[in-house]
């Protein structure tokens, strides 16, 4: 069956073809937009075609700049080892509040950091993207990306974000070398959560006010192995600041 829709698809691989041998007519696109079609990797038949009008891979001819001072000159000068904290949990679990903490308890030792907390990075950077999972890939992609030159920059980064899937987490971890990055899964229940429901966005999701609402109807994948698994629904604020605080020794 054949049918014809607008979506947002996202390749791990992209591989371009000639298209000139293909019977199809392109008079129609304009611009940007060029012609596609996706075939299944194994059996190699079309499962569809289409014509892409936004492609947000659109680099293909900008090369890197190789330049001369490089993370280990800036670190002599910072005196740190740069680190990505990357806090994951639940809306309402406590993410922001314990990043802003550690945040000032390394100030005050003189370390140098930044909070990149999603609902600032989504009212600037993220303000075009909502909650699909396309959107919420997206946003967590920028978020590493930055997270990322930040600690090339030799800052300790504390990254604030639901980031509900696996994929995505490790999407940003292998951004990192060995070491760099440390999981943190902020694991408040989902009914202390919704107990708490600060800003009320539980009761809104409950009653389909707002939909895709992470642990409502939408999926959170709790870490699996992360190295760090603060259970915030018990211990204090401070509890897990000395617990993150450990591991930056
Ligand atoms: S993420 O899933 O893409 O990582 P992010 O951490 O940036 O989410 O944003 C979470 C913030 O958006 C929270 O303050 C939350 O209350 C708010 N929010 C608004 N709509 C939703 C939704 N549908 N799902 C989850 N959080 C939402």
């Amino acid at each position: 069956m054949s049918d014809i829709s607008k979506v947002s698809i996202q390749l791990s691989v992209w591989r371009m073809h000639d298209m000139e041998d293909r019977c199809i007519h392109v008079a129609c696109c304009g611009g940007d937009a060029m012609l596609a079609e996706l075939a299944d990797e194994v059996s190699g038949d079309w499962v569809g075609a289409g014509i892409i009008d936004f492609a947000q891979r659109r680099a293909s001819n900008v090369h890197s700049q190789p330049l001369e001072l490089n993370k280990w000159a800036r670190a002599r000068l910072k005196s740190q080892t740069p680190r990505c904290v990357w806090l994951t949990g639940l809306s309402g679990a406590g993410k922001s509040t314990i990043a802003s903490s550690l945040e000032q308890r390394l100030h005050a030792e003189s370390r140098h950091t930044y909070v990149l907390d999603g609902d600032n990075v989504r009212h600037g950077l993220n303000r075009d993207l909502g909650f699909t999972e396309v959107d919420r890939l997206e946003n967590i992609r920028r978020a590493g990306k930055v997270a990322r030159l930040m600690a090339d920059a030799e800052l300790i980064v504390i990254s604030s974000f639901i980031s509900p899937f696996a994929s995505e987490r490790q999407m940003v971890c292998n951004l990192f070398k060995d070491g760099e990055f440390i999981e943190v899964f902020v694991d408040t229940p989902l009914e202390e959560c919704e107990c708490r429901d600060v800003k009320g966005p539980y009761a809104k999701a409950r009653s389909g006010a707002l939909k895709n609402f992470t642990g409502i109807d939408s999926a959170y994948e709790a870490p699996i192995a992360p190295e760090v698994h603060l259970r915030a629904g018990t211990l204090a604020v401070e509890g897990c600041v000395d617990i993150i605080h450990e591991w930056l020794k």
